[in-house]
């Protein structure tokens, strides 16, 4: 049985007295939940929030993260760096980072590899826009991405991955892929994995979905089957909203 994964991305909001806040207000609220809780925060927050979700059933996540150890890379931060922190998990390749910021198949490969051999699990967003959609791509695009993102990637450590599906047109957008259509898709990359390294290997993954993900179409996305968790943007920003889709 896989454990459901909560995780939010907090993206580039909050600040660090307005993080410690929320931490304090759900960690006591979360002693009795069977979900994995993942706070995806800005780099600045880390060193605090390690203090304050220590002994809780949060865990840290970084953003994004650089696939060397050192170097002259300015403006990055690596994987050593974030272990410092006590970071467990890290998002690799959010399609804001591919958008914005030139994140492409190759990069998202190298930081999976680094993320892997660091110990730290990367959570490793894909999903289609609204025209690959249209065209019916989707399923073309998914695949390719998973795979190019497993490219070299040690058949042993591939369990140690999670998978979140967020079609584009989805995030930030109050549009959300119908639970039908979000199911759909995740079986489709849990058979795609299962072709590439066999049932044990697929069935052990979580795959969330992502993608105006909110208190009130929680439920139903995780009353689906291949469903295991959510990646929460807009939703995970207030402790009360979280702690709703916490407790779905
Ligand atoms: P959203 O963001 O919930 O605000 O749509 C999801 C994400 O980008 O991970």
């Amino acid at each position: 049985m896989r454990t459901p994964i909560i995780a939010g991305n907090w993206k580039m909001n909050n600040t660090i007295n307005y993080a410690v806040d929320f931490v304090k207000e759900i960690k006591d609220e979360l002693e009795k939940t069977h979900v994995k809780v993942i706070l995806c925060c800005p780099f600045t927050f880390l060193e605090r929030l390690k203090d304050e979700v220590d002994g809780s059933k949060i865990k840290l996540a970084a953003q994004n993260m650089h696939w060397e150890d050192a170097g002259a890379y300015t403006g990055e931060i690596s994987a050593p760096m974030l272990k410092e922190h006590g970071v467990e998990y890290v998002i690799v390749g959010h399609s804001e980072r591919r958008q914005y910021f030139n994140e492409t198949d190759e990069t998202v490969n190298k930081k999976v590899i680094k993320a892997l051999k660091s110990q730290i699990t990367p959570i490793i967003c894909v999903g289609e826009t609204l025209e690959e959609r249209e065209e019916e791509k989707t399923y073309n695009i998914v695949s390719k991405q998973i795979l190019k993102a497993l490219e070299g990637v040690d058949r042993n450590m591939v369990e140690n991955i999670v998978i979140a599906y967020e079609p584009i047109w989805a995030i930030g957008t109050g549009k959300t892929a119908s639970p039908e259509e979000a199911n759909a898709v995740i079986a489709f990359i849990r058979d795609t994995i299962k072709k590439e390294y066999g049932l044990g290997i697929s069935e052990s993954i979580p795959i969330q979905y992502g993608g105006s993900v909110n208190p009130s179409n929680i439920t139903d996305i995780m009353n689906q089957k291949d469903i295991d968790g959510a990646l929460v943007g807009g939703a995970s920003l207030k402790a009360g909203d979280f702690l709703q889709i916490i407790n779905f």
